[in-house]
């Protein structure tokens, strides 16, 4: 007890000032910033969704300063501008808030808007960098990795549209933390994230911003909120959403309980915990037990939905029921008349490759075009900006339209509860009803975690060597259509992004896709996407595994899985 508090006691206490050994004495607006030598580390390339690392890598000396300071370096203009600022409230978010505070006053920026508490989703960020027109924003997140001091911790860097920073940034970003000899920072005390208001860094304001505020305000111009609010107060519909201890709490809270009605008890582990309550912050049939267990428990509700740590990935259940995100995208984009800020017409639909194909035959009825990209919301970005999609949606539980440039789990369930409102139906019967109409997917990804990174990298590589060869293969009654790394070329702005994940196509439209994660941290990660199509309304009832049971098979026959991952078994089956 004495120890904390002391501990305590010295963080509120007024910083010390530092010796500045780089004080540069005429400038005024220089008076506390000092320049700090710094060595680049080597590892400090980000992911598919920023730099993630555990939190004793980012709490080396000097780690997050050099990966800041990069970003600030590969930016233009920056002086002058406003960034916003805030993370998923995981272990070292404070922290790593107060140091990009004083890094950004030093390095003249005119204005920070951070999250109170340092609490912004990573929604609720894209839609604060867009609605203020800032130059852009800092997202600190692990998004659904753990957290605590022995859990994970990210940072990314997104655009002035509120999505993602492009590759093209992110290599600037790598590059230059490759040659890094110093970053600057400000003396100067830290500030007070929990009062709402101004206050100044150096010539810097720094602006504490209700986190959940605006992004309330765009939800409510979406939907059709006195729909959904008769919905959630009507006695015959109950709803529970789990925040899994992590960033959505508060937004659920504001938004489901208290302007739409649901009621104080709808929203389970509500307040956001440094650790996440020691859990895995993943919306899926393995990390969410809790809410499935309640949904496929006796009195089940008639709608459950969870939300990862960072707020951007959504689950969506009915009773006894679970909607598998491919199809999640599928029946928003065929329900998409039923909202209103939709209710006009899509412009097209993208998914990443892996995602199924579910989404293509909608898009195919409705007379669209379906974009297929890259795994990762940041090739999303040029498809919205330029108008050719409306929607996106990705496998890894992630769907969300141009409204923002990030997926986003509360607009997913918000657009859920829409539709269930309008058409006064249960999940299972839309869902089912859906199938009728465009045929069934029948999907499933299995991940292979903490895989020795030298044996997945040989597993990738035998499949390459492997690829040329297998045209007009046959296994069992399957036969090999195509086989290929997939390669992009973004149509707004034709750039080529290669080796994104080795497809396997059969003749009757079953999909086979290996990939490496690029957002795990240790080891590596192999993904297996499965995924074969029924027509056939009789054949829709199959348990998935059975379903996909061949291919499976197959899979195994083609990358030698269990022998390459010396695991007789995947990790996590979604
Ligand atoms: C995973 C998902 C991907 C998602 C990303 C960030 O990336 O597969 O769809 O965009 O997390 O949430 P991966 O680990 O597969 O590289
Ligand atoms: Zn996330």
């Amino acid at each position: 007890m004495y120890f904390t508090l002391l501990v305590h006691v010295v963080s509120l206490a007024p910083a010390k000032k530092q010796v500045k050994t780089n004080k540069k004495p005429h400038h005024p607006d220089n008076m506390d910033i000092r320049t700090v030598a710094t060595t680049p580390f080597s590892d400090q390339k980000p992911g598919t969704s920023g730099l993630r690392k555990s939190v004793t890598t980012f709490q080396q000396p000097h780690y997050l300063e050099n990966f800041v300071q990069s970003i600030f370096d590969s930016l233009e203009n920056y002086q002058g501008q406003t960034l916003v600022l805030g993370g998923d409230g995981r272990y070292y978010n404070r922290k790593a808030i107060q140091i990009i505070l004083k890094m950004a006053a030093a390095n003249g920026f005119a204005r920070v808007k951070v999250g109170q508490r340092g609490i912004l989703s990573t929604p609720a960020a894209s839609c604060v960098i867009r609605k203020y027109k800032t130059l852009g924003g800092i997202i600190l997140s692990a998004s659904h990795n753990p957290g605590g001091p022995n859990g994970d911790f990210g940072i990314k860097y997104n655009i002035g549209n509120g999505g993602p920073a492009p590759e093209k940034v992110t290599e600037a970003i790598y590059a230059r933390s490759k040659v890094i000899d110093s970053y600057k920072i400000l003396d100067g005390s830290d500030i007070n994230l929990d009062t709402l208001g101004e206050s100044k860094l150096g010539e810097m304001v720094v602006e504490v911003i209700d986190s959940v505020h605006d992004y309330q305000e765009l939800m409510e111009s979406l939907f059709d909120f006195d729909r959904i609010h008769q919905l959630l107060t009507s006695s015959n519909f109950k709803m529970s959403f789990d925040a899994m201890h992590a960033v959505t709490g508060p937004y659920a809270r504001s938004i489901i309980e208290q302007r739409l009605g649901a009621g104080v008890g709808c929203v389970q582990n509500g307040t956001p915990l440094e650790d996440f309550g020691n859990g895995h912050p993943d919306p899926n049939l393995v990390y969410a037990h809790d809410l499935v267990e309640i949904l496929f428990g006796e009195y089940a509700p008639d709608f459950g939905a969870a939300s990862d740590g960072d707020g951007d990935r959504n689950m969506i259940l009915g009773r006894k029921f679970f909607v598998t995100p491919s199809d999640s995208l599928a029946i928003i984009a065929a329900n998409a008349k039923f909202v209103p800020a939709y209710s006009q017409g899509l412009a097209g639909i993208a998914r990443s490759m892996p995602t199924s194909q579910a989404a293509d035959r909608v898009a195919a009825a409705l007379g669209i075009d379906c974009y297929e990209t890259p795994t990762g919301w940041k090739f999303f970005g040029n498809l919205l900006d330029a108008g050719k999609a409306t929607l996106c949606g990705e496998e890894s539980f992630g769907t969300g339209s141009n409204h923002i440039r990030e997926k986003d789990g509360l607009w997913a369930v918000l657009f859920w509860l829409n539709i269930l409102a309008a058409r006064q139906q249960s999940v299972e019967e839309i869902v089912r009803e859906h199938w009728r109409t465009y045929g069934r997917n029948y999907y499933s990804r299995h991940d292979y975690e903490g895989v020795d990174s030298e044996r997945a990298n040989t597993l990738v590589k035998n499949l390459q060597v492997a690829l040329p060869n297998l045209k007009g293969k046959k296994y069992g009654a399957y036969e090999v259509e195509y086989s290929d790394n997939f390669s992009y070329t973004d149509p707004v702005d034709n750039s080529v992004s290669t080796n994104q994940g080795i497809r396997i196509g059969f003749t009757d439209g079953s999909r086979i896709v290996f990939r490496l994660s690029g957002t795990g941290t240790q080891g590596a990660t192999l993904r297996i996407y499965l995924e074969s199509f029924e027509g056939d309304v009789t054949k829709q009832n199959i348990e998935t595994q059975q379903a996909l049971g061949d291919l499976i098979t197959i899979a195994d026959e083609i990358a030698q899985i269990r022998e390459n991952t010396g695991m007789d078994k995947p990790t996590v089956i979604t």
